[in-house]
């Protein structure tokens, strides 16, 4: 007879997803959560994983945070989704709170429900403010699969779903030369990840991104930084971008920002080009974008996120897992591990496709879920729970020698 995680896992390809249903069985990795807490999720048949994956940061602050379901709890006694034709408190309260870590001017926030919707806004705001139509984006990154996100991604997600927008270009990413020469005064933006993640968590080069900030500002040309996954403490600082000396015009925000409990994201832009939208404020509308309790949850994100002490945790978790992870690199060097990344957005570079996707698989079966890079598969995306104990950390590196152990002999 068929056990209740055999009925949903049925359920789940008969009516939602087949492909993945067959993708995660032909691999035998297939997890259906139900409990879950902290930086751990229980599978319906009891086996437990460490998620050092985290949904690319939706998870940043632990599963079930007790303090964002306290927030969202209390939030809900006064508040609903709100209603975007209105004037709303929680909209205006979480404005401020963004805008005053950012740089100066940088406190324009327009809101969303996912990041695709964001990246959409931020394309569309470019165009209206600039007047021009070319954006030019890095081959390998991903903002997204709506509309003009999907434009700027790579040809294997868009090409079944031709004609998509045209005016969208690629390039190298941290090809300083490269970029300087695609970008010209038609240019209406360059979008970038600050580190691009579905790419294999590629770092910028120190000078990278001050040098397309400057080539954007010799072109009349916006810097949009997509900070979907590195927002929220990710990498040690709250943004991203405050690692690399740059400012950009626009940034958008996602994923962690919900504190994996409401869903919400913004576009971030100017002041200097608010008339665009002043002018035409009924010219971009979410009826969902940014509901009050996604607000509220958003807002326990950024007063928990901002504290230096949870960003030193951040850094000093880095540390610990670099050092470890590094060692266990050497003592098992048929891996070909490369250890990389910024802060606790860290990508595991293997010697080959092979050799990642079998650690995939044997991470699972030992209790840690993670999943590859799309656009980079022999690199694994380790983004950790941003607030674990040592003692968790402890314990997935010890889960992670022993996966070495058994993929090396
Ligand atoms: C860097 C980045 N930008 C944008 C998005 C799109 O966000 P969403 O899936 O919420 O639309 C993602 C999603 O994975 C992402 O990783």
């Amino acid at each position: 007879m068929d056990s209740d995680r055999d009925k949903i896992i049925k359920t789940y390809a008969d009516h939602v997803y087949p492909g993945k249903v067959e993708f995660y069985q032909k691999y035998d990795i297939v997890l259906v959560p139900e409990k879950r807490e902290g930086c751990k999720i229980s599978d319906i048949n009891g086996k437990t994983f460490y998620n050092c994956h985290c949904n690319g940061g939706v998870f940043n602050l632990g599963h079930r945070n007790k303090e964002i379901i306290s927030a969202v709890t209390r939030a809900m006694e006064t508040y609903d989704i709100g209603n975007h034709h209105l004037i709303s408190k929680p909209k205006a309260d979480l404005a401020k709170m963004i805008a005053a870590t950012l740089p100066e001017g940088l406190n324009q926030v327009v809101y969303g429900v996912s990041g695709g919707e964001a990246i959409d806004l931020a394309i569309k705001l470019a165009r209206g403010i600039t007047r021009k139509k070319n954006i030019i984006s890095a081959k390998g990154g991903y903002h997204g699969h709506t509309g003009f996100a999907l434009a700027t991604g790579d040809k294997k997600f868009k090409e079944k779903f031709k004609p998509v927008p045209k005016g969208f270009k690629q390039i190298r990413f941290n090809r300083v030369e490269e970029i300087k020469k695609a970008v010209c005064p038609d240019t209406a933006a360059v979008i970038l990840e600050t580190i691009p993640a579905t790419m294999g968590i590629v770092t910028p080069d120190k000078h990278y991104l001050k040098a397309v900030q400057e080539i954007c500002r010799e072109n009349k040309s916006l810097l949009i930084l997509d900070e979907v996954q590195t927002g929220f403490g990710r990498t040690g600082k709250l943004w991203g971008f405050e690692n690399y000396d740059v400012t950009p015009d626009m940034v958008v925000l996602g994923k962690g920002m919900s504190g994996g409990i409401y869903p919400v994201s913004a576009t971030v832009y100017n002041e200097k080009y608010k008339n665009f939208l002043k002018e035409n404020p009924f010219l971009h509308i979410s009826t969902y974008g940014g509901s009050e309790i996604g607000c509220i949850a958003a807002m326990k994100v950024m007063e928990i996120s901002q504290k230096k002490q949870f960003l030193d945790h951040v850094l000093s978790l880095e540390k610990f897992f670099k050092q470890r992870l590094e060692l266990l690199g050497a003592a098992y060097p048929d891996l070909g591990l490369k250890v990389r990344g910024k802060g606790l957005m860290m990508g595991l570079e293997f010697k080959d496709e092979m050799t990642s996707l079998f650690l995939i698989k044997i991470l699972f079966d030992n209790g840690i879920y993670v999943v590859y890079s799309g656009n980079d598969p022999k690199v694994i995306q380790f983004l950790p729970v941003l607030n674990m104990s040592k003692i968790e950390a402890n314990d997935i590196l010890s889960i992670i020698e022993t996966s070495f152990k058994t993929m090396s002999g």
